[in-house]
């Protein structure tokens, strides 16, 4: 399996990489995170250039806040069913703050990441910023959640 790459600044990613994460914060200022005041925006790639982003959704009802993440996800497969997802780069920063705070993200959104790489056949590479303030690129959500559970299971 490739590694995870480090990189200290911004600036050290790909262009492609680069322009995802600045989608994803752009994405945070529609964060509706009124009780965790954590915004956090997700911003994928489709294999046509298609830029999805999305951000977290609160409720009064704790349980039912929904991950940046899950929401670009359940987007894309929405709107662009045929279409692969390439990459995707998650930010966030806490309310009133401009700069981003490391944040990786839960695992909940990795076991949605690792069934949406199972469905398509093909890996998605994770752009975050991690604990160090050092960005991440992972090449695949598989590899960020080890013995993750499977539709196989399913199958008895
Ligand atoms: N959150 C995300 O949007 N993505 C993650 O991967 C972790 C956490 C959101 C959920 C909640 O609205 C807030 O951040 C605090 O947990």
């Amino acid at each position: 399996m490739k590694p995870f790459v480090y990189f200290d600044h911004i600036e050290d990613l790909d262009s492609e990489s680069k322009y995802l994460a600045h989608k994803a914060k752009e994405a945070t200022a529609h964060a509706y995170a009124p009780y965790s005041k954590f915004c956090v925006g997700a911003a994928l790639v489709l294999d046509d250039g298609t830029i999805i982003s999305g951000s977290n959704q609160e409720n009064a009802a704790y349980p039912l806040c929904m991950c940046a993440e899950r929401v670009a996800l359940y987007a894309a497969s929405s709107l662009h069913p045929d279409k692969k997802i390439m990459k995707m780069a998650v930010v966030a920063h806490k309310k009133n703050h401009k700069d981003l705070t490391p944040a990786t993200c839960c695992g909940s959104c990795r076991q949605v990441l690792v069934e949406f790489e199972s469905r398509q056949n093909k890996p998605i590479e994770l752009i975050m910023l991690g604990p160090d303030h050092k960005w991440i690129k992972a090449p695949s959500a598989a590899s960020t959640l080890p013995l993750g559970f499977s539709k196989e299971s399913l199958d008895i």
